[in-house]
């Protein structure tokens, strides 16, 4: 555990970890954990939820052959729905994934799961977005592939330090499939769009690619 890391440090040290130890969190990583997604959802208007027993949230022949099935816990991203929950469960989301690194565990957002099994509490328009494997990884997982900056990125004229810092720590974002589906465009005022060109589970993917962008950039991309 090392909660003085750096959001930075805490991306490259991160990847998708597929294969779990049977052990539980422990409870003082728990309790600061759960302190979190408190923060969290109060922050980003969410209910996202540790379900500590993932039970059989991942028994599909899929997340089985991919080893999901190992996670002794998982995170339910549940929130009230809304034009842009999807991003907002990815940028924050995102940040309790950072966390948990910090923490020592390691985590894997998956979008194929079943959602009968996740259980979780619901209020009124909640919709369930997502879920998020955690729990002490096997291994530590393997960086991926990456498009370059600029198959994702354009910029009106030239591109300053602060916009490429934010694009190459958006390359390091986790997103569905590993698509790198975004493109970041910086307009002549020096504002930022984020487009999404995919329906895959884009806007979660682009919500991620908000929050490690404004890790880089130091600018504010907040949904
Ligand atoms: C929105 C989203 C959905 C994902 N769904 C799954 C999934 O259903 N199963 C899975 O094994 N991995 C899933 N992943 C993990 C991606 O495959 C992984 O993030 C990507 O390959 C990049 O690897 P990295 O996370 O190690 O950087 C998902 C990631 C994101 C961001």
């Amino acid at each position: 555990m090392d909660i003085t890391m750096s959001d930075i440090e805490a991306i490259r040290a991160r990847h998708s970890v597929r294969n779990y130890k049977p052990e539980a969190i422990a409870p003082e990583t728990l309790a600061l954990l759960k302190a979190k997604i408190e923060e969290l959802n109060a922050a980003g208007d969410l209910h996202l939820q540790l379900i500590e027993n993932a039970g059989s949230t991942y028994n599909r022949l899929l997340n089985r052959a991919m080893g999901l099935s190992s996670a002794p816990s998982v995170i339910a991203c549940i929130g009230k729905d809304s034009e842009n929950l999807d991003q907002r469960v990815g940028y924050y989301g995102e940040q309790l994934v950072l966390y948990a690194q910090k923490l020592g565990l390691n985590t894997c957002w998956a979008g194929t799961f079943n959602r009968k099994n996740i259980g979780g509490e619901y209020g009124e328009e909640e919709r369930l977005v997502i879920s998020i494997a955690i729990g002490y990884g096997e291994d530590q997982g393997n960086p991926h592939r990456s498009k370059s900056a600029d198959q994702v990125s354009e910029a009106a004229g030239d591109r300053p330090e602060w916009f490429e810092k934010g694009v190459e720590l958006a390359l390091l974002a986790p997103t569905a499939v590993n698509q790198q589906k975004f493109l970041i465009r910086l307009n002549a005022d020096s504002s930022v769009d984020f487009i999404d060109n995919t329906k895959l589970l884009g806007q979660v993917d682009l919500g991620i690619v908000r929050y490690h962008f404004e890790v880089g950039s130091g600018v504010s991309c907040k949904p």
